[in-house]
């Protein structure tokens, strides 16, 4: 439980908070480089401020403020430049530093520029990686873009989801501490919607929560297993502030406001051995709707129960009314830690998990469960039965909306057609 002026310290995402600026110290992955393919410019709203996220005509990203400088017209209306983005009203044009380039009618009536020299919007700055984009709005200097190691599999076909979830970014991220949902929420729960009432799943046993270089490593086991098992003596590992790795998947929830969610899902498979050498020219990036045709929320994929769960304690969960337990120690571990990175930031120094040293920031390894088999592929028959990587040759299983077109180009990169399968009978680990 929290006092209702820390859920707001911890929620209030907004510019000018100490929350705000405390995750702004990170970079944050905020779309898919495919997205601006076929559309060079979006807007784009992140940490309460309205942006506008675009390719310039040379192939380099920007974000810039959303309302032009001259009198506020909205630039996801503009002109794509050679380097930067032009409003349509007057034809002011802006470079992705924000600086203004180019003013035509000032400029006419007078050629020192003094007025276009002295105009600048508000800009961060943009890279892509793994076929994200990603940026930084914090202070300078930026800390290192993470090099993560999955992001560099050889042979693997990545894919990238993107959904906006109607609620506070904290309760999307103090699911990643929590594993007793997973026998509830996506195995217990499901079981019951299709129909089967039959025995519950296997009961988690034992929990553990420990401190790690990028974020917290949460250890558990169920029934059936004991501390021998990955789960236990690797765990899984969270990333800070606002990531989690799978090894099969990395999670992102990135604040647009403090009542909604960017949630991104960077998914990597490798290619059964018999395909390999396998070279993605292309991630594909999709987004993935949270409700059906008829207005109701999906609750078929992994991600979607998540979804509903989190949406379900609210637009921002009120803490002030929760009765933690003792399933609930990564929450509290969690929390204290934001709290112990905001007074860090108060006193001048990096919150947890920033990366400043080049030399570390090379193919970062993980903690993941199954490391070898997802990094190194198998032949496809072993492919097939592993309890981790099989699932995925019948079924994109982790989120509801998979366009065909990407369904189509992973199985041509599998090598096999996807036959689907029952959630429920698969426990996801
Ligand atoms: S409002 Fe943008 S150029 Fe005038
Ligand atoms: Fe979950």
């Amino acid at each position: 439980m929290l006092t209702e002026e820390k859920n707001r310290l911890l929620t209030e995402v907004g510019p000018g908070t100490a929350m705000g600026n405390l995750l702004r110290r990170y970079w944050h992955p905020v779309a898919g480089v495919s997205e601006f393919e076929t559309n060079a410019l979006r807007p784009i709203r992140l940490f309460g401020e309205d942006l506008v996220l675009f390719k310039a005509r040379n192939g380099t990203f920007g974000l810039i403020a959303r309302r032009c400088a001259h009198r506020n017209s909205d630039l996801v209306f503009g002109i794509v430049e050679e380097n930067g983005i032009r409003c349509s009203y007057h034809g002011w044009q802006y470079d992705g530093t924000g600086q203004c380039t180019h003013q035509p009618f000032e400029e006419t009536v007078d050629p020192s520029a003094a007025l276009r020299k002295a105009t600048r919007l508000s800009a961060y700055p943009v890279q892509a990686k793994a076929g994200m984009i990603w940026a930084y709005m914090g202070p300078q200097p930026a800390p290192l873009l993470p090099d993560w190691e999955a992001f560099g599999w050889p042979n693997c076909f990545a894919q990238i989801v993107i959904s906006e979830i109607p609620c506070n970014w904290l309760q999307c991220q103090e699911n990643t501490v929590d594993p007793v949902h997973f026998e509830w929420m996506h195995n217990n729960a499901e079981q019951r919607r299709a129909g089967d009432f039959g025995p519950y799943s296997p009961r988690t046993l034992r929990l553990g929560i420990d401190e790690a270089e990028f974020g917290l490593i949460s250890r558990r086991y169920r029934e059936g297993t004991d501390e021998t098992t990955p789960l236990w003596k690797t765990g899984r590992a969270i990333l800070w502030p606002n990531g989690w790795f799978f090894g099969h998947h990395f999670e992102w929830k990135v604040p647009v406001d403090d009542r909604n969610t960017l949630f991104i899902t960077w998914c990597t498979i490798h290619v059964p051995a018999e395909n390999e050498p396998f070279v993605q020219e292309r991630i594909p990036t999709w987004h993935g709707p949270v409700k059906d045709a008829a207005g109701e929320w999906i609750t078929s994929h992994v991600n979607n129960q998540d979804i509903v769960a989190w949406i379900g304690q609210g637009a921002i969960a009120d803490r002030t009314r929760e009765t933690l337990g003792a399933s609930d120690r990564g929450v509290a571990a969690l929390r204290r830690q934001f709290f112990n990175d905001l007074d860090a930031v108060a006193a001048g120094q990096d919150p947890k998990g920033v990366i400043r040293d080049p030399a570390r920031n090379v193919h970062i390894q993980l903690p993941c469960i199954a490391r070898e088999d997802l990094m190194t592929g198998l032949p496809r028959a072993a492919m097939a039965k592993h309890p981790i990587l099989g699932p995925f040759l019948r079924d994109f299983f982790l989120q509801a909306g998979q366009p065909d077109a990407v369904r189509q180009a992973f199985e041509r990169a599998m090598g096999s057609v996807q036959t689907g399968m029952a959630l429920h009978n698969f426990v996801p680990r």
